[in-house]
């Protein structure tokens, strides 16, 4: 049984004040809910107030991107070592928007994958299709060439420490939901990659959360569905009672 995820994307929101609001909100709302790991990645500034906030939770908090060198001249970039020293315990990698707006290739995931998992973070590791590719009919195509190329070039061992996410563009900040079907083909069809590549094993255990437009009323829909581990939530993340609500819809 692969424990459920449900992990906040917050993008480019919320200063340390609505940090500290958002959490004095939200954590007595999902003070009891066990059944599920409950991940924040607020903006990098946001971090230490966000951590200081969730200290006796069982919230998690995520760094949004990383980059894989340990220290040097890389103006705006931040380690993994400086990630899990703030107190984050993952990070996401790979997001389609560091793809597409910041130009983020497949190799670069690899190499900030394994830079964090060396650092003891766990990488949440997106993929996903855009509308074209989709409409193209190469989802699958895509897919697979994220993950082979992108998180494909780790160890067996490393790989069983990621947790992936498949986040269609189109379904990004749109509205439009991938239906629950879609999203569980999409994940089988990663599954079966991670078998070819990895081991069944390996596949069977991988927790692969849905991300795209998630909201307190599609969640249970989307949970319906056995592939589906979790979800990655941008916009509906970002009020503490929608989140909430997501959470309880996880059960
Ligand atoms: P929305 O939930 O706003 O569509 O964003 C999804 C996402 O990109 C999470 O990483």
């Amino acid at each position: 049984m692969r424990r459920r995820v449900i992990a906040g994307n917050w993008k480019m929101y919320k200063t340390i004040a609505d940090t500290r609001a958002f959490f004095a909100a939200f954590s007595p709302m999902v003070a009891d809910a066990n059944y599920c790991d409950i991940v924040v990645a607020p903006p990098f500034p946001s971090i230490a107030a966000a951590v200081e906030s969730t200290r006796n939770t069982k919230i998690s908090i995520a760094g949004q991107n990383v980059y894989w060198e340990k220290e040097g001249a890389f103006t705006g970039e931040v380690s993994p070592a400086m990630l899990k020293q703030a107190g984050c315990r993952y990070v996401i990698i790979g997001h389609s928007e560091r793809r597409q707006i910041f130009g983020e290739t497949d190799e670069m995931v690899a190499k900030k994958t394994k830079a964090a998992l060396a650092a003891g973070l766990t990488p949440i590791v997106c993929v996903g299709e855009t509308l074209a590719e989709r409409e193209a009919g190469h989802t699958e195509r895509v897919c697979e060439a994220q993950l082979s190329n992108g998180p494909g070039a780790l160890t067996a061992e490393e790989f069983s420490r990621i947790l992936m996410a498949y986040e269609p563009v189109w379904a990004i900040g749109t509205g439009r939901t991938a239906t629950p079907e879609i999203a569980a083909a999409s994940h089988r069809y990663l599954r079966q990659c991670v078998a070819r590549r990895f081991s069944p094993e390996l596949a069977a255990t991988l927790r692969i959360l849905y991300g795209g437009s998630v909201k307190p009323d599609n969640i249970q829909g989307l949970m319906a569905q056995e592939e589906l581990d979790g979800a990655l939530v941008g916009g509906a993340s970002l009020d503490a009672k929608s989140f909430a609500s997501i959470v309880s819809g996880a059960m």
